[in-house]
């Protein structure tokens, strides 16, 4: 490992191999650890507690005693200010959150940094709207007075994947907190030094003991511990479809609601109409940022047929200029997150069959060996049925299907299982507010994609993308319940 990676590591403001439960560091009960290894050149970087039953049993009870403490009787406007500074320290500490990031997932510097960003600025939107979510009075019988008041679940558990660890972080334990729950996060085993640095700037910040706990460690032991947890009043999880169905049945054991994002098959639709120009840079990028391994990824290009072949001449263009190489090299785009991931997507490309790999991104040819890099594939001549064009990939590979009409389109876009983000570019006002409806999707971006992350915007999708709606105001109803109060004064 070179020189400058280990001293940042070893001289960093926090010690990865703690839990953080109660308002404590701790070791895990079993006293097992795992190794952690950057995906850029495959060396070991460090460990990370092996969490178990043991310590989720703990990080549950801290949180039900902070529920009954400090935390609970907190104002919401109190609240707020620990979130809003929780995201200044963020915010001041973001080059070091992103060179963490970079490490132990194989983010390029640039991206790792833009989700650092997008850390603090959850927490500052969702600490400025602490105290803004408010009940109802309802219009009732003669002599009654009736109100709603919004409440917090009491505990909720979070499963996040390694894909962008700090924002998924962000949108589900800042908008859990701003409501008043208690949180317990089981991070991603590839993907657990900056939640662990998170905790270590929350506690800084302020925020009462208990409110947060963070238990690193596997899907199959923590995770598996806290999602079956009788003491779990939420389930939040980002992730796979395979275990959204395993955390959807552990949650109806103990009848709790659950918010499920499980990713997508996202399409562009881009027509004879769009402005290429504009749209070019927003198709590739929203396919090989993050190395493909987006749940909003678009990975198929739906494209009308009088410019498909246009169009598929300027994405291979920049696909052969696109550079792979390290995290801390912060090129166009780094390693996948381990080598099974890579194995996952060259199983995929094993696949292309009748269609055809139009163009493919270069690694660097003195990128260490050890590490999973993939050059980033485009694939044309696809049919909407290929396996390529329904399945998640999860790696740097987009395919492009021509069309040959509006309804066409959307009957494309609307063929897979998933439903999470969809990207119309036309300049027809009437198609775009035609296919802003008839898409079947969480989201619909016209002339653009993505919208940069958007913090403000609800997120979450339609069939297997999952359910429940996370980001923006509408995040917060689903981290809280309502309670109706009827009151008879005659
Ligand atoms: P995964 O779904 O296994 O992991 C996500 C999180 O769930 C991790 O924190 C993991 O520890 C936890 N987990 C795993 N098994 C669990 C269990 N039985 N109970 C409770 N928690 C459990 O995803 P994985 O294995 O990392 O990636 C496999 C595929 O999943 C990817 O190739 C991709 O297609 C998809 N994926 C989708 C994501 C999204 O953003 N929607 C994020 C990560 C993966
Ligand atoms: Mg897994």
């Amino acid at each position: 490992m070179p020189e400058a990676m280990n001293a940042h590591l070893t001289a960093s403001f926090f010690d990865s191999t703690k839990c953080f439960i109660g308002g404590r560091w701790v070791a895990p009960a079993s006293g097992d650890y795992l190794d952690i290894e950057n995906p850029s050149d495959g060396t070991v970087i460090g460990k990370i507690p092996r969490g178990g039953k043991a310590d989720i049993d703990a990080a549950v009870a801290a949180a039900e005693a902070a529920l009954k403490g400090e935390w609970g009787k907190m104002t919401a406007a109190d609240r707020g200010r620990v979130l809003s500074r929780i995201g200044r320290l963020v915010l001041e500490r973001a080059d070091e959150l992103a060179r963490l990031e970079a490490l132990d997932v194989g983010k390029p510097l640039k991206q790792a940094k833009a989700d650092a960003i997008a850390l603090a600025r959850y927490m500052e939107f969702y600490g400025g709207a602490a105290d803004k979510l408010m009940g109802q009075t309802i219009p009732f019988l003669d002599g009654y007075t009736v109100y709603t008041l919004r409440e917090p679940h009491g505990v909720t558990g979070h499963i996040i994947p390694w894909n962008y660890p700090m924002q998924i972080l962000g949108r589900s334990v800042g908008a859990a907190l701003t409501m008043g729950n208690a949180a317990v996060l089981k991070p991603a085993e590839e993907a657990c030094l900056t939640a662990i640095a998170f905790a270590r700037i929350a506690e800084e910040a302020g925020l009462p003991a208990g409110a947060l706990n963070v238990v690193p460690g596997l899907g199959e032991e923590a995770g598996a511990a806290l999602t079956s947890h009788p003491g779990i009043h939420h389930i939040s999880f980002t992730g796979s479809v395979p275990v959204g169905q395993i955390i959807q049945r552990a949650a109806a054991q103990n009848i709790v609601p659950v918010t499920l994002e499980l990713g997508g098959k996202s399409p562009q639709l881009v027509f004879a109409d769009a402005d290429l120009d504009r749209a070019l840079p927003f198709l590739v990028n929203a396919g090989i940022q993050n190395a493909g391994q987006t749940c909003s990824a678009s990975s198929r290009i739906l494209v009308h047929r009088s410019i498909h072949d246009e169009l598929l001449g300027r994405m291979a263009a920049r696909y052969g200029a696109l550079t792979v190489g390290p995290a801390i090299a912060d090129r166009d785009v780094g390693p996948l997150v381990s080598a099974r991931q890579r194995e996952i997507v060259e199983g995929f490309l094993g696949h292309v069959g009748t269609a055809e790999i139009a163009a493919r991104g270069k690694v660097d040819a003195d990128a260490p060996d050890g590490g999973h890099y993939l050059a980033p594939a485009l694939i044309a001549k696809v049919t909407a049925d290929h396996k390529l064009a329904q399945d998640e990939i999860f790696g740097p590979v987009q395919v492009v299907i021509p069309f040959d009409d509006d309804a066409e389109a959307v009957a494309i876009a609307n063929g897979t299982e998933f439903g999470l983000v969809a990207g119309v570019w036309t300049a027809d006002g009437g198609r775009q507010m035609r296919l802003a409806k008839a898409i079947r999707s969480g989201q619909v971006f016209i002339n653009n994609y993505g919208a940069a992350g958007g913090v403000e915007l609800p997120f979450g999708g339609t069939g297997k993308s999952g359910f429940g709606r996370e980001k923006g105001m509408e995040a917060l109803y689903g981290f809280s319940t309502l309670k109706t109060v009827a009151a008879w004064h005659g």
